[in-house]
């Protein structure tokens, strides 16, 4: 096995270490959060940093990057609490990129980019359409970190859309039955396998293996 230290890494370029501290933390969900602000201004931004944080109430976070510079998803959620998740497929990817660019808040990335708005009845923050799992979520809180000036935003799941084939009958989601893809670092797209999926683990099945 190779070794970084600490201190090798603290000598390393700036910019590559991006990529080494993005990627040794493992695959990440690929996602595109739509927000809109009081303007009318729809955004959309790739976030790899959207994880599950608890089931009941439903409940999801990601992490905003340093406030320092402008950032339209946070901004938007300050004006209007309710946004969308939607699971990015192979292809879409090289759009969804595309929209980590930096573009002044007048403008939106769905302008910029193929990827395509689709609204739903009675909603009125559209989704990315083609993206086979999609929710419509609500900001409720946010927690400043201070390590590093980010801050983690919560939200609620109100509504959950997807394609009905990726539906097990026990209500698991299987993701790579639409090519789901996932984040390997900082701009590294890949697709995933399901090798298998097992027992609900006790420790009866320590004592017979
Ligand atoms: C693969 C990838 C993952 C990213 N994940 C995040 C993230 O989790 N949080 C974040 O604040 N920015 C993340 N970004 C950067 C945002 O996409 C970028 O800052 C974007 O411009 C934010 O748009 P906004 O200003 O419209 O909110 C990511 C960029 C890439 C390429």
């Amino acid at each position: 096995m190779n070794n970084f230290t600490r201190d090798d890494v603290d000598k390393m370029d700036k910019v590559k270490l991006l990529n080494l501290r993005n990627s040794c933390t493992g695959y990440k969900s690929a996602i595109l959060i739509v927000t809109k602000s009081l303007l009318n201004v729809v955004n959309v931004a790739v976030f790899s940093s959207v994880t599950h944080i608890g089931s009941n109430p439903p409940i999801i976070g990601f992490i905003t990057r340093s406030l320092t510079v402008n950032r339209d998803t946070y901004n938007n959620l300050k004006e209007n609490s309710f946004f969308t998740v939607n699971h990015i497929t192979e292809n879409i990817s090289s759009y969804a990129h595309h929209t980590s660019a930096r573009y002044n808040e007048n403008i939106s990335e769905f302008d910029k980019t193929n990827l395509e708005k689709e609204y739903k009845e009675t909603i009125e923050i559209p989704f990315v359409k083609n993206s086979p799992l999609q929710l419509l979520c609500k900001y409720v809180n946010e927690y400043h970190i201070a390590e590093n000036d980010t801050v983690l935003i919560i939200a609620t799941i109100e509504n959950l859309f997807f394609e009905k084939d990726l539906l097990h009958k026990d209500l698991c989601l299987q993701l790579d039955r639409t090519k789901v893809v996932t984040i390997n670092g900082l701009d590294g797209y890949a697709l995933p396998l399901l090798i298998d999926r097992y027992a609900y683990a006790n420790q009866m099945y320590q004592l017979n293996h």
